[in-house]
């Protein structure tokens, strides 16, 4: 099949648009936190919701990567990622238990984050570094757009959730700068730059 990858940097302009319409299994609201309109905590658990599987998908991402990166600079980037790891999985489960607190059912299935995923799988398997390094920053940037994305969102109905956002994207913003100073140049720039699949940008870096 030829069918164009859709990354997640892709997706996440349509994000706040197409959030309600992937998130229908959730259930409305019968109680939330004090001081909150019922309607205003089914937006925001909608809108955590869409965040729940894609930080689920990075987490599984990350590990997929620590499995099947190869070549001289194994351990440096097998070893990196441990740690991101470990917290993407703490921020899937603060998103997942503040749907909970305002009154709403996280979905934390592996069935649920397919159905409800508008990007494609991570796209590269057995690689070197700097392939999966260039791919991994491409799969950063749809993550983290998309966090801001739902900061905006937040801003008026919840602060609250707000700030759980906006420091899980100071996070994500540091991780991926740990990836992106692997693929930076010594004019500043970024040797993947203009690539806008894994593909490319892993094809990108490997002839750098
Ligand atoms: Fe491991």
């Amino acid at each position: 099949m030829s069918k164009q990858q859709r990354s997640r940097a892709d997706v996440s302009a349509d994000e706040e648009t197409s959030s309600v319409s992937s998130n229908e299994g959730i259930s409305s609201v019968r109680f939330t936190v004090p001081g909150l309109e019922p309607d205003h905590a089914q937006q925001v658990i909608e809108l955590l919701q869409e965040r729940l599987h894609a930080l689920a998908d990075l987490s599984l991402t990350l590990k997929h990567i620590h499995w099947n990166v190869v070549g001289p600079h194994f351990i440096a980037v097998h070893t990196m990622l441990d740690p991101q790891y470990e917290a993407v999985s703490g921020m899937v489960d603060e998103a997942a238990e503040r749907i909970a607190t305002l009154g709403g059912s996280p979905q934390g299935t592996p069935g649920a984050l397919v159905a409800a995923r508008h990007w494609d799988d991570y796209s590269i398997g057995r690689a070197d570094a700097i392939s999966h390094l260039a791919a991994l920053d491409l799969v950063y940037t749809g993550v983290i757009e998309a966090h801001r994305q739902a900061i905006d969102a937040t801003d008026e109905p919840d602060p609250v959730t707000q700030d759980l956002l906006i420091g899980q994207s100071g996070q994500l913003e540091q991780f991926q700068w740990f990836v992106r100073a692997h693929l930076e140049n010594a004019g500043g720039g970024l040797v993947t730059e203009g690539a806008t699949t894994e593909q490319e940008a892993a094809r990108t870096a490997a002839a750098s």
